[in-house]
């Protein structure tokens, strides 16, 4: 079953520019299930333990800065294969490469603020959504 959750953030910059609603639609017409959701705010601690993954990378600080600079949308999504799912719905990291019309595309401005964050696979799709929500919320 849980093969079939995938966690996204709404980053700060897409909230900033009013885009909340309209990447909330988006994502239901694409066929996810919101099983949880909430508007919340990340510290810079919280974000490099989130990023830890990438601490040994030149973008970690920048990343962290930008994730703790204002409010985000924390949510867990539904649908069969979700992860390959959603990442292929949302396009690719870097906006300016995003297939037209997908998320990314649409609002990201660069590689840092690309709108959207995607688990990159099942098992962390399972400790992102636990990073924010009780189990009780998305299982
Ligand atoms: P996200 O899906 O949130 O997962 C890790 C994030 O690191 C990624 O989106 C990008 O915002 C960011 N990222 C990845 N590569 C780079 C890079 N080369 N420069 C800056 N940020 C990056």
């Amino acid at each position: 079953m849980l093969e079939n959750i995938t966690f996204t953030m709404i980053k700060p910059k897409a909230l900033n520019n009013g885009y909340m609603g309209a990447i909330i639609s988006k994502i239901i017409e694409g066929g996810f299930n919101i099983k949880a959701l909430k508007l919340t705010r990340l510290t810079k601690k919280q974000a490099m333990e989130f990023y830890a993954v990438h601490k040994e990378r030149p973008f970690y600080k920048g990343l962290t800065d930008f994730m703790s600079s204002g409010p985000i949308v924390a949510a867990v999504l539904k649908k069969d294969n979700a992860v390959k799912a959603y990442r292929d719905f949302i396009g690719t990291t870097n906006p300016a490469q995003a297939t037209e019309g997908s998320i990314r595309a649409l609002y990201g401005t660069d590689i840092e603020a690309n709108a959207v964050h995607g688990s990159d696979s099942n098992e962390n799709a399972i400790i992102e959504s636990s990073f924010f929500f009780a189990k009780r919320e998305w299982v």
